[in-house]
């Protein structure tokens, strides 16, 4: 089957032929029909991930599926072949990946029905962002009224989380640059944006002069961040800063680790289908197109997630 892989520890993806998986016990094996860069790919790619999780070269890219189940493992009962799913790759070590023509995963993490409503694109490009983004958005509790600064909001998790947080009945405050990105964080449910690139404390205390209630932090300084927020407040973190990185502060700090189960992907899946989460796509590539993908993913501007179409 083709997919794109990485030779080795910071290797260029590359498109290859490579042997086609096999579910063994408890695994599902899916016809992979959309999927999407993550940061995580990136760091991948980058050789960021080394010593982290075990790698088994050459590594097939990708963590988003969306597809069709075409072959079941023994021990398997909660799906069948001809089912419609999405979800993350998430087991122990990195190796199969879902930028391939199959992947094989476990049923018991990182898999879901695809309900109605929604179709392989939306689906291929929620997995991974949507799950960290619901347990930022989760790990903040914001109530209603109160201001949450969201830094990081326009790209693939933060375009989740300013809705999520926004649907929770929050005032969103969003990190974007001018033009493009501020108006889809507008359109998303953004209260305020602030350009990341001027002076961001500033511009911050200017609407909250008592500090914010929350911050998600999913990019930029977040000792900076962390001064924004009220005594007592909340901090949540996709980049692993945890209490003792914020130290002495009068926070409640959570490092986020986005685990994939069933009923949190059955829940944003439910989210899109009724049109109350709304997937923003800045641009799709075909398979044979993801090293050009992976490049652009490093320019600064986009806007919410780029879709890999595998069919
Ligand atoms: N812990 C977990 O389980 C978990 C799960 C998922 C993701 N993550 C991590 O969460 C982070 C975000 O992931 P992602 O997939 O959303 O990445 P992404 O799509 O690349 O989005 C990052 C966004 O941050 C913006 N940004 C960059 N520097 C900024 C700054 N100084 N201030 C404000 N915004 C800035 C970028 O905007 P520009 O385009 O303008 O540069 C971009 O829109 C990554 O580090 C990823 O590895 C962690």
């Amino acid at each position: 089957m083709r997919a794109v892989i990485a030779e080795s520890y910071g290797a260029m993806p590359e498109v290859r032929d490579v042997p086609e998986p096999s579910p063994v016990g408890g695994d599902v094996k899916i016809e992979v029909q959309a999927s999407s860069l993550n940061a995580y790919d990136a760091k991948l790619v980058g050789g960021f991930l080394d010593g982290e999780i075990e790698h088994q070269f050459p590594v097939v890219l990708g963590r988003d599926f969306a597809g069709i189940i075409t072959e079941v493992g023994p021990g398997v009962s909660g799906f069948m072949p001809g089912e419609k799913v999405f979800g993350v790759v998430a087991k122990p070590r990195l190796g199969d990946g879902s930028f391939s023509e199959y992947v094989v995963v476990p049923e018991e993490i990182g898999l879901a029905p695809l309900p109605a409503g929604i179709d392989y694109r939306a689906a291929g490009v929620l997995g991974l962002a949507g799950v960290a983004a619901l347990a930022c958005v989760d790990a903040v509790a914001p109530g209603h009224g109160e201001l949450v600064l969201i830094s990081g909001a326009t790209g693939g998790v933060g375009h989740y989380a300013v809705q999520l947080a926004a649907a929770r009945g929050a005032s969103v405050i969003a990190t974007a640059q001018p033009g493009p990105q501020s108006d889809l964080m507008y359109e998303l449910g953004a209260a305020h944006t602030v350009d990341r690139g001027g002076d961001l404390a500033a511009q911050v205390r200017r609407l909250a002069p008592a500090g914010v209630d929350a911050v998600v932090h999913l990019a930029g300084d977040p000792v900076q961040l962390a001064d924004l927020v009220v005594p007592g407040g909340r901090f949540a973190s996709s980049l692993g800063v945890g209490p003792e990185q914020l130290g002495g502060r009068d926070l409640s700090v959570t490092a986020i680790d986005a685990v994939p189960d069933r009923i949190v992907l059955d829940h944003l899946a439910t989210e899109v289908a009724a049109g109350r989460l709304r997937p923003s796509i800045a641009r799709t590539y075909l398979l044979d197109e993801v090293p050009q993908a992976f490049a652009d993913f490093s320019n600064s501007g986009t806007v919410g997630k780029i879709a890999v179409a595998v069919d």
